[in-house]
């Protein structure tokens, strides 16, 4: 291989097509040529712990899972949270159970690389999907679950603005034991208003 044709081809390993920018990270559209990374995430025991994957994950499953979501926005959105500076996809991001007539979804996060955590990252990713949500999808409310001891999580969802809907009661079964979950809900309005705050 000539230089040439090597560098074009690192070019296009870290190549990225970004939907939505961000400060320190972008939310970018699947590429099947990270399927290795997405099926690591999947399979890593600290990063599956509470996203319940609790069934081992191969990369041929993942390949067919991706091309048949690709027809399926109806109710989905997925998309790579890409880290900017070490230019390589760190998580993913989406909402699932769209329901476009009454205007709500479900929020998920996952940073499948545990040693970005607590560095803010899902935070931006989350205010940067929130902005979607409420100004590009139209919808007016989105909530999300997380088991009560995943104090990452109801960090970030506190974070944005989100809300304390209620606690479910034994809703998930974890390393043994049944754990209650927080149901959050963020709405539009709470949305803006929370954003005029943090701009005061
Ligand atoms: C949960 C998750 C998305 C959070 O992403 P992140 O990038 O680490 O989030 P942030 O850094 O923006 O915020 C995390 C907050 O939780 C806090 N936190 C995390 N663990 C904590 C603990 N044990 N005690 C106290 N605070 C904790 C952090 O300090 C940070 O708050 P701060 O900014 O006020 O300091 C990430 O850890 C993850 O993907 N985990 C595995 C998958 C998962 O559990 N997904 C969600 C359920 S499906």
């Amino acid at each position: 291989m000539t230089k040439k044709e090597e560098k074009s081809t690192q070019n296009e390993e870290t190549e990225e097509f970004p939907f939505i920018r961000g400060s320190r990270i972008d939310l970018c559209p699947r590429n099947s040529k990270y399927a290795n990374l997405y099926v690591k995430w999947k399979n890593h025991p600290k990063v599956r712990k509470y996203a319940r994957n609790i069934i081992p994950r191969t990369i041929d499953e993942q390949k067919k899972r991706s091309e048949s979501r690709s027809e399926e926005f109806s109710d989905f959105v997925l998309l790579d949270v890409w880290h900017k500076e070490d230019k390589k996809p760190i998580g993913q991001i989406g909402l699932n159970h769209i329901d476009w007539i009454n205007g709500w979804a479900n929020a998920f996060l996952q940073i499948g690389e545990p040693n970005y955590w607590n560095k803010d990252i899902g935070t931006e990713a989350t205010e940067l999907l929130m902005e979607y949500a409420f100004n590009e999808l139209k919808l007016n409310k989105i909530h999300g679950g997380v088991a009560v001891d995943n104090i990452g999580s109801w960090s970030v969802a506190g974070k944005i603005g989100f809300v304390l809907d209620g606690i479910r009661k034994h809703e998930m079964y974890v390393d043994g034991k049944y754990v209650d979950a927080k149901v959050f809900r963020l709405s539009k309005e709470d949305w803006i208003k929370s954003r005029e705050l943090k701009e005061d």
